[in-house]
């Protein structure tokens, strides 16, 4: 439980019209650069899809942390990987999209490309206990997919517990929605080590400020542990 804590940067909050200066504004106070791909179906939003991807790993200076809100993701995660993702960065989807999802986890594992699935706050840890071999990644949403700036959903912490222990320890447990100064100690507590926060960081004023305050506040939730 001593790893360190990793942040990522929800661009979901940030000015969609600079993504590039999005970016690179947070970059020496986050981990990574979190992309939300909404398609209008899995979930009512729509953001943006592989060619904005592609060029977003172009410009980026911190590794990719790519969620798919898709559906039929087993059709697409071929158009997401292309030549650009790398090693270092990761491209997860939702196990409520694609029952059968070994072989999508393994074509983004062959790039290699971190492979991740993400379960929605109701969507019980038995469905993809499964797949402990087979992912670099555990996305838990602690809000219902689809929109940032939601309220943390508190009943995901036990499942956040319940993943860590069933999978093994080189696979990180990632906590996305919600996540605010009164928040983010108790998702590292329950286990959470990639730690996604989108208006917590974008909505302020200083988002870098805000980023290594979130950051302090998790450490000291896992030290004091
Ligand atoms: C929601 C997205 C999140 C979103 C989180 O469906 O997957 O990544 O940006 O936003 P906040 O941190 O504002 O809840
Ligand atoms: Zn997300």
């Amino acid at each position: 439980m001593n790893d360190p804590i990793l942040l990522a940067a929800s661009l979901l909050s940030s000015d969609l019209a600079r993504l590039d200066w999005s970016m690179k504004r947070v970059a020496s106070a986050v981990d990574y650069i979190h992309c939300d791909v909404m398609d209008g179906h899995f979930v009512d939003n729509l953001t943006f899809g592989a060619p904005v991807i592609k060029y977003l790993k172009r410009h980026s200076p911190l590794p990719l942390d790519v969620h798919l809100m898709i559906e039929e993701p087993g059709r697409w995660v071929g158009s997401y990987l292309g030549d650009w993702l790398a090693k270092g960065d990761y491209l997860t989807f939702h196990i409520e999209a694609e029952p059968d999802p070994v072989e999508s986890l393994r074509s983004i594992r062959k790039k290699g490309v971190g492979a991740g699935i993400s379960i929605k706050p109701n969507t019980p840890a038995d469905q993809i206990k499964s797949l402990k071999h087979e992912v670099d990644q555990v996305l838990v949403m602690s809000v219902e997919p689809g929109f940032g700036g939601q309220p943390f959903i508190e009943e995901v912490l036990p499942k956040i517990t319940e993943i860590r222990s069933a999978f093994p320890p080189n696979v990180i447990v990632a906590v996305d929605g919600g996540i605010a100064p009164d928040t983010i100690g108790k998702a590292a507590k329950a286990g959470a080590r990639l730690i996604i926060a989108g208006k917590a960081i974008y909505g302020e004023p200083r988002p870098r400020k805000a980023a290594n305050q979130l950051r302090a506040i998790a450490e000291q939730a896992i030290t004091a542990e």
